[in-house]
């Protein structure tokens, strides 16, 4: 219910006569308590969207983030020495990472890269980026780093219990009315086995290893190598087109192994040269590796099979939530099958029947799709809900939604259980962002941000564009670099605008370029 005074400043806000129209009182006050997990893209676009809540609505809560870093960053802040398998590292980062999206599409709103970053940054700016909006918008003193989430319970009276562990040394406990977890997905490595693996590797003891993506960091190491790289993702890909420079090319060659059927993929990417395809594995002998189209590979020598074999959705610290094989339409406690976490509506909101609907979000379980805009969506529209419960309808009419999304996926041929918080396509994923947004816009009595005041979609045209065109500019890109003009590009630039702008004429040239020497000999690169 509308305050006259409230419905008179809301007026004028609407008229642009004030800034913002003020959130109903009864929200003004109440303390809440709000945790978030993880200090990667996910944790810090939420809690940078937290803070973008009109100030009287979230001045008395308190909200903490812990990360088990020592720094900000998530999989973009490096780990030099990575532990050996079994243990897991805590991040895939490698040296030669660059990024393989423009750093523009890899923003939270109205905070773009500082200048002259190179469009196709080197790992190391993208953390420097996430630390840049903890540091801007005065973020720090709510993230405790060096803090290990041990535990997380949910209690009908005392709601949610975090054991932790700071510093590695001190355990203690607290507690909270909403948990979000951001831990990303890039952490529990999938490593399938293959009928006969252990008897090739004690074979070849000392000289034969599988390994996965999580573990690699230098190409150099693969010198003089057999290399099977599995997976034709963007590890794999990257994997294939960084070992191919030192795996010998006379007497050794790199093998690509995916499956390149393209009824069951979405999209398949092509063949990298120099690298030999391969179907999957069906299984080792003691002297060689068997494809699933019975041709058979002898293997001499050093040899590496490299697993870009993707991650297994796992949050282990969370009670709540179980792992069991069988998600399907009846699963309504929470569960992961280790591809897809149900019921959550919009890949975002526990609907598990013992928690209120507000009280366990998910950020950053999308993935084709750009994470850190989406990211801050989704922690948009969580701080809303935690704002102002009633912004949501029933869990029922949640669930009901949820499955006819799955259903929509299954029409289509899809397994929603498989396929997992996939999106298919860039405007899915653009429509998903703007949905989230457009949803607070009709239903949130809390204003949204300044920069989305005036009512504009939330994803602008030039992100989706600039995703869908990313092999172009990143073609571009490597041909401006080749030539050294790449700074001419950046000069300048310093607005989100600017950088749209970067990109138009980076895109422009490039095809002025093709046009008038055939397409650039440069491989395209993985997305
Ligand atoms: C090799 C690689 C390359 C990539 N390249 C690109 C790219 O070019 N462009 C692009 O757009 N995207 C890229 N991505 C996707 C990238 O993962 C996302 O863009 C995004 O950075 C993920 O952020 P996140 O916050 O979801 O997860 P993360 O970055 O994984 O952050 C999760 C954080 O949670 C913390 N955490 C987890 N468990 C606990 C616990 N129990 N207690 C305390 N803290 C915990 C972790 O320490 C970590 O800091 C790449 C990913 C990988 C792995
Ligand atoms: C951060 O804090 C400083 C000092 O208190 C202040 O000047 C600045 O405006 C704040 N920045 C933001 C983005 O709120
Ligand atoms: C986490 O805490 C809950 C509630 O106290 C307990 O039941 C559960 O066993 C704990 N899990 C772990 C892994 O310690
Ligand atoms: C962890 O270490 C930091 C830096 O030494 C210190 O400031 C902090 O108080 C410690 N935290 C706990 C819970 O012991
Ligand atoms: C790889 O082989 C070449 C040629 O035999 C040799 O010069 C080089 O040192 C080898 N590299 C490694 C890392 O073994
Ligand atoms: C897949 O690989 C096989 C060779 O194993 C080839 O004949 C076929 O054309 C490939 N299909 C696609 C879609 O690339
Ligand atoms: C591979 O060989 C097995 C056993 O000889 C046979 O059953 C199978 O049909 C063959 N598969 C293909 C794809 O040729
Ligand atoms: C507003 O909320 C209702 C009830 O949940 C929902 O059906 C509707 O789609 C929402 N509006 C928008 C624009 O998303």
């Amino acid at each position: 219910m509308l305050s006259a005074y409230r419905t008179v400043q809301c007026v004028l806000a609407s008229l642009w006569l004030l800034p913002a129209c003020p959130p109903p009182e009864e929200l003004q006050s109440s303390g809440k308590r709000v945790a978030i997990i993880g200090a990667g893209t996910g944790g810090i676009a939420t809690l940078k969207a937290l803070f973008d809540l009109p100030e009287d609505v979230r001045k008395s809560w308190q909200v903490d983030l812990y990360d088990e870093r020592e720094e900000i960053g998530g999989v973009w802040l490096p780990q030099p020495n990575p532990p050996p398998p079994p243990h897991l590292p805590v991040t895939p980062l490698y040296p030669a990472l660059r990024t393989n999206t423009p750093h523009p599409t890899m923003t939270i709103p109205r905070f773009p890269f500082s200048p002259m970053t190179e469009l196709y940054p080197h790992h190391w700016s993208v953390q420097k980026y996430h630390a840049a909006i903890a540091s801007h918008f005065n973020l720090t003193s709510h993230i405790h780093l060096s803090h290990t989430v041990l535990n997380a319970s949910y209690h009908p009276d005392s709601h949610w219990r975090l054991d932790l562990l700071a510093n590695s040394t001190v355990h203690f406990t607290e507690y909270y009315d909403h948990l979000i977890v951001a831990n990303g997905h890039n952490r529990y490595p999938h490593i399938p086995t293959w009928p006969g693996e252990g008897d090739w590797l004690t074979a070849g003891v000392g000289e034969r290893r599988v390994l996965h993506s999580l573990w690699y960091r230098d190409p150099e190491y693969y010198a003089n190598q057999t290399v099977f790289v599995l997976g034709n993702g963007a590890s794999g890909r990257d994997m294939v087109l960084q070992v191919i420079e030192y795996a010998d090319k006379v007497s050794r060659v790199v093998y690509h192994s995916y499956d390149n059927d393209t009824s069951r993929r979405p999209i398949v990417f092509p063949p990298i040269d120099g690298a030999e395809y391969k179907p999957r594995i069906s299984h080792f002998t003691p002297s060689s590796i068997v494809f699933v189209d019975n041709t058979t590979i002898e293997t001499s020598g050093p040899t590496t099979v490299l697993l870009g074999t993707g991650y297994d959705l796992l949050v282990p610290f969370l009670s709540t939530l179980s792992v069991t094989p069988s998600v399907d339409y009846s699963t309504t406690s929470l569960s992961t099958n280790l591809h897809y976490i149900r019921p959550l509506w919009r890949h975002l909101l526990a609907l598990d029947p013992s928690l209120p609907t507000n009280a366990l979000g998910f950020v950053g379980l999308p993935v084709w799709i750009a994470n850190a805009p989406s990211d801050y969506a989704q922690g948009l529209f969580i701080a809303h809900a935690i704002a102002d419960d009633s912004v949501l309808p029933s869990r029922e009419s949640l669930f009901l939604e949820l499955e006819s999304e799955e259903k929509g996926l299954q029409e289509k041929g899809i397994d929603p259980f498989l396929n997992g918080h996939k999106f298919q396509g860039e405007t899915k994923a653009t429509d998903y962002q703007n949905g989230l947004v457009a949803y607070l816009r009709a239903n949130s009595s809390i204003p949204l941000p300044y920069f989305l005041a005036d009512g504009h979609e939330y994803v602008e045209p030039w992100r989706q564009r600039s995703r869908e065109d990313t092999f172009l500019l990143r073609k571009g890109w490597l041909r401006a670099e080749e030539l050294g003009i790449q700074d001419e590009f950046l000069r300048g630039a310093v607005t989100e605008e600017d950088w749209v702008s970067v990109m138009a004429r980076l895109r422009d040239w490039e095809l002025e370029q093709e046009e008038a020497e055939g397409p650039s000999h440069i491989a395209d690169l993985p997305l």
